[in-house]
């Protein structure tokens, strides 16, 4: 039996998460055209453009390990992806629909911050450079505020409701025109 190495945990989940930021600049796109809410899209929009950088801190990760560029496909994120997927699938534009956006884009969200998380420890027990685990946090920061944000708007502030309330409010009228 072999034993696990570290080192090697570490290369395997670098390139699960190439795989991971590749599904989901792939997905963003189709999801933004399913939002209502100007906020939320603008939110998934610069998100994506985000994602688009991520995938570029992880390249340069493995170039500094002296690696080639490799993913390794993330079937954790492509269940999660199918799952949202199949939740907006032939759905009409709704604050409900947003509700549901918000919630999928979340999972996505901590699938990725336990990655990144998980990296950052990794990295520091092997002594990587500080630039190494530098790109990491800054792709964990990332998440975290997409995470926040998404929160935020689907909570609302005190001073505007956010998507839940609104996708609640129509459940209301829905019900109150029985
Ligand atoms: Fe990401």
């Amino acid at each position: 039996m072999k034993n696990l190495d570290l080192n090697e945990l570490f290369i395997d989940e670098l390139e699960d998460m190439l795989s991971c930021e590749n599904q989901i600049v792939q997905a963003l796109p189709k999801i933004i055209k399913s939002v209502s809410s100007p906020d939320l899209k603008q939110a998934l929009s610069k998100h994506l453009k985000e994602t688009e950088n991520q995938v570029g801190r992880l390249e340069r990760i493995f170039s500094l390990l002296g690696l080639r560029s490799q993913e390794k496909t993330c079937e954790g994120m492509e269940g999660i992806l199918a799952e949202g997927d199949e939740l907006i699938k032939n759905k009409a534009k709704s604050p409900v629909l947003d509700a549901a956006i918000i919630g999928a884009a979340q999972k996505v969200e901590h699938y990725e911050i336990s990655s990144y998380g998980t990296l950052r420890s990794y990295a520091e027990h092997l002594g990587f450079d500080d630039e190494i685990i530098d790109l990491i946090q800054e792709n964990l920061d990332e998440e975290g505020a997409a995470d926040k944000k998404l929160t935020k708007l689907a909570e609302g502030t005190i001073f505007t409701s956010g998507v839940n309330t609104e996708a609640a409010e129509m459940e209301n009228t829905r019900k109150s025109k029985r």
